[in-house]
């Protein structure tokens, strides 16, 4: 894909529904009692990964338009698959699934692309087996050769990562286990499993403690079907707004998007640093918070704000740090992104990928371990490698509308991993 720099975003978008939501919908209407149909299912490669693997475990699903009906089978009414389940490049599918599989009185085997074998999954072998579940895996990667057991134990459970997977995980096996499961937080993730579970009728009890959040569901539970709707992806949003935020002249709406507490920051920061956006319309839709977003250009970078990104807020902008990265480069001070060690364990190194990228953009940027420091650049064309990950390909587009010359991204296709209509959709609104 080649890009051009641009003279302005315009226009209004609506965005293909949140990946994260989708899948948790997807799974946890399976799991119900009764029919539900989500509105606006996630478009995203992950997405239909993750409802392929549900159809070969005997879930009916039907998907029409944006709009996903699914039958649910009851929490343990899961039926063995003929084969091994392909998570294809998804975390998300693979680290949930094994969730739920744990508590199936059955064999399963969850497996996925070079990416996703590559990606750790000792995180999930360790409670899953705490739990008594039978787990086989490579070392601690995909394959994972699941024998789940009708009846886990519950337990109380520390997460070794700041993971909303790995927390989703071990609740989604608690629904199938006797008594109740916890999971004990420092580092807030996103809620998204909490809020669905509760909408499907799912008692989940959270407290909060002064350095901690304590989330327990009990193994008694049964999910009742009831339709939703699941909102823009923020996290594809984020592209969006970065690049209206810093092309000067730009005026750009983006309508129904996930606004949740947990998933914002990337909205806060980029405020923070001097952007002008504005939040509009908040409301709850399917208990889950949304907004209109409009972003106007022309913020010059100078005079930003606290430029230095650590702490619990990475866990919030995880997925958004390599788009940050680029906006760094626009401000004065540029960006310091600490503590976010997570990014070398995602579907590529991402700490790796963006100082490679951006130094290649001539950008001036040092890495670390935990994050990297990225100066106020003037960016060039450049041949961009995505290293097949979805958000590298997308982030390097934006910097290409800032740069000066013609930006290529090899491995452009990637994107459809969460955003396959990303290209068209931005093309759609720039001039
Ligand atoms: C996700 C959680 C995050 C995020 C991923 C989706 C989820 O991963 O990076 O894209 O849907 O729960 P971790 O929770 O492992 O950080």
């Amino acid at each position: 894909m080649k890009i051009n720099r641009a003279q302005k975003l315009q226009g209004e978008l609506r965005l293909p529904g949140d990946k994260s939501i989708s899948h948790r919908a997807a799974m946890l209407a399976s799991l119900a009692e009764g029919t539900t149909v989500v509105e606006n299912f996630g478009t995203s490669a992950d997405c239909s990964a993750t409802v392929k693997c549900l159809r070969s475990l005997g879930v009916k699903i039907e998907h029409s338009d944006l709009a996903l009906t699914v039958y649910g089978v009851g929490k343990n009414g899961l039926t063995p698959a003929t084969g091994p389940l392909d998570c294809e490049n998804s975390g998300t599918t693979m680290r949930l699934m094994a969730g739920i599989l744990a508590g199936h009185d059955f064999e399963s085997t969850l497996n996925g692309d070079d990416s996703l074998r590559r990606r750790p999954m000792k995180r999930v072998i360790g409670p899953l087996m705490e739990m008594g579940a039978e787990i086989e895996s490579d070392d601690g990667r995909a394959p994972l050769r699941i024998i789940g057991k009708p009846r886990l134990k519950a337990i109380n459970y520390v997460p070794e990562a700041a993971s909303a997977q790995l927390k989703s995980c071990v609740l989604l096996a608690g629904l199938n286990a006797e008594g109740q499961t916890s999971v004990i937080e420092s580092v807030p993730t996103r809620d998204h499993t909490e809020r669905m579970l509760r909408w499907f009728g799912v008692d989940v009890e959270i407290t909060d403690q002064s350095d901690s959040t304590t989330i327990s569901v009990s193994g008694y539970a049964r999910l009742k079907a009831r339709d939703l709707s699941v909102p823009g992806d923020i996290s594809s949003a984020a592209f969006f707004i970065v690049a209206a935020a810093f092309i000067e002249g730009s005026d750009l709406r983006l309508r129904d998007v996930g606004f949740n507490r947990s998933r914002r920051a990337i909205v806060e920061v980029i405020s923070r640093l001097g952007a002008d956006i504005t939040v509009e319309n908040e409301r709850e839709v399917s208990n889950e918070p949304v907004a209109d977003i409009a972003v106007r250009g022309g913020f010059s970078g100078e005079r930003a704000g606290n430029n230095v990104i650590s702490g619990s807020v990475v866990a919030n902008l995880i997925d958004e740090i390599p788009i940050l990265a680029i906006a760094g480069t626009q401000i004065d001070g540029g960006l310091e992104v600490r503590g976010a060690k997570e990014l070398r364990v995602k579907e590529s190194d991402r700490i790796e990928a963006i100082v490679k990228n951006l130094r290649k953009m001539g950008a001036d940027i040092i890495e670390f371990d935990d994050g990297f420091k990225v100066e106020r650049s003037k960016l060039r064309g450049a041949v961009i490698e995505s290293f097949w990950d979805h958000r590298i390909a997308m982030a390097f587009a934006i910097a290409g509308l800032f740069a000066e010359g013609e930006t290529e991204i090899r491995g452009a296709e990637s994107a459809a991993v969460s955003f396959p209509g990303f290209f068209d959709t931005l093309a759609g609104v720039i001039y």
